[in-house]
């Protein structure tokens, strides 16, 4: 029998309670205690630690190399506390604006606030002039004190409306640009300060391994590498040769990403290319347990197989989550299309996800899919972003 995900017992006040009595969210802590465990994911989150310096960068990822990556419009605390409970080393914020911390956004701000169970947090940063870097990371270490872990700036977005300012991908063409920025981070951030880096911008002109070399000169202690060039978005293949290519390029450690998309991939991924770490973006999809599969496959091990009544249970601790951090409800309609992929009748559910609203609409949704998947005796487990049974 499977517990209602929407009322677990102890488990804070029931669904419909919640509404009727217009009571206090419970805090995002409170959730993961009594809702992750169903998820089969853990409660607590292990803390990733400060770096000083590149070596020790190296050292803190080599404990665990998987990270989630940063995600406009996806990567909020909420998912972020989903993935670190997954496994994930160390969680990014999404592109946070130095314009807009400089002209004094608190929207802007609350892109970078860690929700109480989020020990650390990696703040992505994205703008083009060196003052906005200087007084954004100054922000960031007085706001955020121990709990940032490291900043990393944004020379990736290939989006026309960021890099016609010259931000994003459009810093890789002008290394020197680049290399103050870096500087200025580097003079206030207290942290160690990380770039984030495309194959290159234009199809065929591969920059990638020259520009890390300049950035890490110019103090990065980290370099991230998107292996596609800027102008394919997020089209065609991912290269991971062009990582290989930065490995050899640079001393300080590389972060692979593009395709990274399955535990094997990202265990693959370090394997073929030498990267200290890989960055797994669209593979946390409704997969926050991609990140502990793929150090099973690291150590040689197979990792476990989530039934549905874990995958239905993780979307609604996430929506959950969503409630509690403040975030706006319409993100759970996305994310249930991506926890209930392949999933009998996914359509359907998918359909009826999209029409709910409030959280006790998408629990209610949840208890209904529990209920349906037990009646169905539609419990086989099946392999998370595969799609693949693994067994009847
Ligand atoms: C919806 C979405 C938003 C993204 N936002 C950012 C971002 O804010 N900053 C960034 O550096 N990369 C961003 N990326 C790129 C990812 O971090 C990652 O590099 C890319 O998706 C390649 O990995 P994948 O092929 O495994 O998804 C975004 C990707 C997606 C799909």
């Amino acid at each position: 029998m499977t517990e209602p995900v929407g009322r677990q017992p102890g488990a804070g006040p029931a669904a419909g309670s919640e509404r009727a009595a217009g009571a206090a969210r419970p805090a995002p802590a409170e959730v993961l205690a009594a809702y992750a465990p169903a998820a089969g994911l853990p409660a607590r989150v292990v803390p990733f630690g400060r770096a000083r310096d590149a070596r020790e960068l190296r050292d803190l990822l080599a404990r665990n190399p998987f990270l989630m990556a940063p995600m406009a419009g996806v990567s909020d605390s909420a998912y972020r506390l989903m993935a670190r409970c997954g496994g994930a080393a160390l969680a990014y914020t999404e592109m946070v604006s130095v314009a807009g911390i400089h002209y004094g956004g608190d929207k802007t701000w609350e892109l970078a606030w860690p929700h109480d169970p989020e020990p650390d947090i990696a703040v992505q940063l994205f703008g083009s002039k060196p003052d906005q870097f200087r007084e954004a990371a100054a922000g960031m270490r007085e706001r955020l004190g121990n709990r940032l872990a490291l900043i990393d700036i944004n020379m990736a977005c290939p989006v026309p409306k960021v890099t016609r300012k010259g931000e994003g991908s459009a810093l890789m063409d002008d290394p020197a640009l680049s290399a103050r920025i870096v500087r200025a981070c580097l003079d206030e951030a207290g942290v160690v300060v990380t770039v984030k880096i495309r194959r290159g911008r234009v199809d065929g002109v591969e920059l990638a391994p020259e520009f890390a070399r300049a950035m890490e000169d110019a103090g990065a202690c980290a370099v991230a590498v998107h292996g596609r060039y800027a102008s394919q978005y997020y089209r065609g293949q991912a290269d991971w040769g062009v990582v290989s290519r930065v490995v050899d390029a640079v001393d300080v450690p590389v972060i692979a990403s593009g395709d990274i998309l399955t535990p094997q991939a990202a265990a693959r991924v370090l394997s073929e290319t030498g990267a200290t770490a890989a960055m797994v973006a669209r593979g946390s999809y409704g997969n926050p347990w991609i990140f502990s599969d793929a150090r099973c496959m690291l150590a040689g091990e197979e990792p476990p197989v989530r039934d549905w009544a874990q995958r239905v249970a993780a979307f609604a601790c996430h929506a959950r989550l969503l409630a509690a951090t403040g975030a706006h409800m319409a993100r759970a309609r996305s994310l249930a299309t991506w926890y209930l992929r392949g999933m009998p009748e996914a359509s359907h559910w998918r359909g009826r996800a999209m029409r709910c609203d409030t959280l006790e609409e998408f629990l209610a949704l949840a208890d209904e899919l529990q209920a349906a998947m037990a009646g169905a005796g539609a419990c086989a487990g099946v392999r998370v972003g595969t799609g693949e049974r693994s067994d009847a």
